[in-house]
């Protein structure tokens, strides 16, 4: 049976109607980090997502108006962390004022400058593979080389703009 659709065409898709209709969609959150020049760079992303295994290449996107990705981007490697169902405060902080990112977290760094979180779900550790322009946010793919996960906890899920999680 088809129902004939109710959807309006042309429609007024304004940045707070479309935020919401997007948050919708339940995602998990990472972490994206590096130490670039000494110091640690990162910010928390919720349009991670797998892409492809051979090659290794996972996703993200990050809007074109982030202070962050031009310092990130340089970064010989880059560390991915999916964050756990205890990290909700370390979400927001990751995604707060730059000075205090890294406050009360406990990171590892390779010697390639990948930054991820001892405490996430799985953490991978990228080089930049390609940057692809996305409208106002750049799609940035991401080479895997090394990955580590654990089986253990739950993942944050973000969703409606808030923090939720899964019935374990
Ligand atoms: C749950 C959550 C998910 C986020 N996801 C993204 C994302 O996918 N892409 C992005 O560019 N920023 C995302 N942000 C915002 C960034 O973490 C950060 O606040 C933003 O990049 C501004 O900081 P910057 O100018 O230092 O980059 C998210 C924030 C939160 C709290």
């Amino acid at each position: 049976m088809t129902t004939v659709s109710a959807l309006t065409t042309n429609q007024d898709l304004d940045a707070t109607r479309l935020r919401q209709a997007f948050g919708v969609f339940p995602s998990g959150v990472v972490a994206v980090a590096a130490e670039v020049d000494g110091e640690l760079v990162g910010l928390a992303a919720s349009s991670f997502t797998s892409v492809s295994l051979e090659p290794a290449l996972v996703s993200f996107s990050v809007a074109n108006t982030s202070r962050t990705w031009p310092v990130l981007r340089t970064a010989g490697h880059l560390g991915v962390t999916i964050l756990a169902d205890h990290h909700g405060e370390v979400c927001r902080r990751l995604a707060g004022p730059v000075e205090h990112r890294f406050d009360e977290l406990s990171v590892t760094s390779t010697d390639d400058g990948a930054v991820t979180l001892d405490d996430g779900l799985a953490r991978f550790d990228c080089t930049v593979h390609r940057e692809v322009e996305a409208g106002d946010h750049t799609i940035v793919l991401l080479q895997l080389h090394a990955v580590e996960h654990a089986d253990t906890s739950l993942p944050l899920v973000f969703h409606r703009s808030g923090f939720g999680r899964l019935a374990g």
